[in-house]
């Protein structure tokens, strides 16, 4: 069977400027992956190529057997994403914009409903009802992304820094709801910043720096006997500098 995501000498460039760089691994469907790396790593445009949101420079991507480039449309078809700036269309209320997404989906709009209380019912996400997404705050914003993401059930999920700006309590609810997807055969990418939440949840990891893959594969493997993935990460792409200002 073909690979839920598979990346082949996958190459970005800026002007003149590497944002990723000859990155190469394949995950299989089921999978869950954690992608890790400091900021500006590379990580988001990842995730753009993938969702084909950006096209590269070089190199190829395949998600669920399709070309990203060639078959972009098939692609965002049977994928979720939720992208780093969540790309919401602000002048809607939360509602309309899930009405929005679905459509695109191909949902009747009873099916839209229905879904998206459930999922703000689970994400305890209760917006007033005429307020706009403009409005909403950050953490609020992220659950509309989300939901857009899930709405249609898709089969592969990428989710850039889902938990970022999330509540402790909804965090928790998050975990529990992606290892349930998981459990029932989706597959899942996230980057994320909070490492606990990899340990807790990613089997796979995929480890970026400068653009460059230093390290892919279940974290049992690439750590060292009681090696705690901050140490690893650390070891990996981990500076010396001293937190300390001059002037201070
Ligand atoms: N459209 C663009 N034009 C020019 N440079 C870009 C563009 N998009 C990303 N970059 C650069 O590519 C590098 C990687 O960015 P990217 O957003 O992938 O990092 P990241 O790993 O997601 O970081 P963070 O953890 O801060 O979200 C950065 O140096 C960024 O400035
Ligand atoms: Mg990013």
């Amino acid at each position: 069977m073909e690979a839920a995501l598979e990346l082949a000498h996958v190459t970005k460039r800026f002007g003149t400027f590497t944002a990723v760089d000859d990155v190469s691994f394949r995950l299989e469907r089921g999978g869950f992956l954690g992608l890790v790396g400091r900021n500006g790593a590379g990580k988001s445009t990842t995730l753009k190529l993938a969702t084909a949101l950006m096209v590269p420079t070089a190199g190829s991507l395949k998600v669920l057997g399709y070309d990203v480039q060639a078959d972009a449309l098939e692609v965002k078809r049977r994928i979720g994403a939720m992208p780093e700036d969540m790309a919401l269309l602000e002048m809607l209320t939360g509602p309309q914009y899930l009405r929005f997404v679905g459509r695109m989906h191909g949902l009747e709009d009873q099916v839209i409903d229905a879904r998206r209380d459930e999922l703000f019912s689970l994400l305890e996400l209760a917006p007033a009802p005429r307020a706009l997404i403009a409005d909403y705050s950050f953490g609020m914003k992220k659950k509309v992304a989300l939901s857009a993401a899930l709405l249609h059930g898709p089969q592969l999920v990428f989710l850039d820094e889902p938990f970022e700006g999330i509540d402790p309590v909804t965090r928790r609810v998050m975990k529990d709801l992606l290892l349930g997807l998981q459990k029932k055969g989706v597959t899942l990418v996230l980057t994320t910043h909070i490492l606990e939440v990899v340990e807790a949840l990613c089997p796979l990891i995929a480890i970026i720096d400068g653009g460059k893959l230093k390290g892919f594969g279940p974290l049992d493997e690439l750590r060292k006997p009681g090696q705690g993935l901050e140490a690893l990460f650390l070891e990996l792409v981990g500076s010396t500098r001293a937190g300390e200002l001059s002037w201070w």
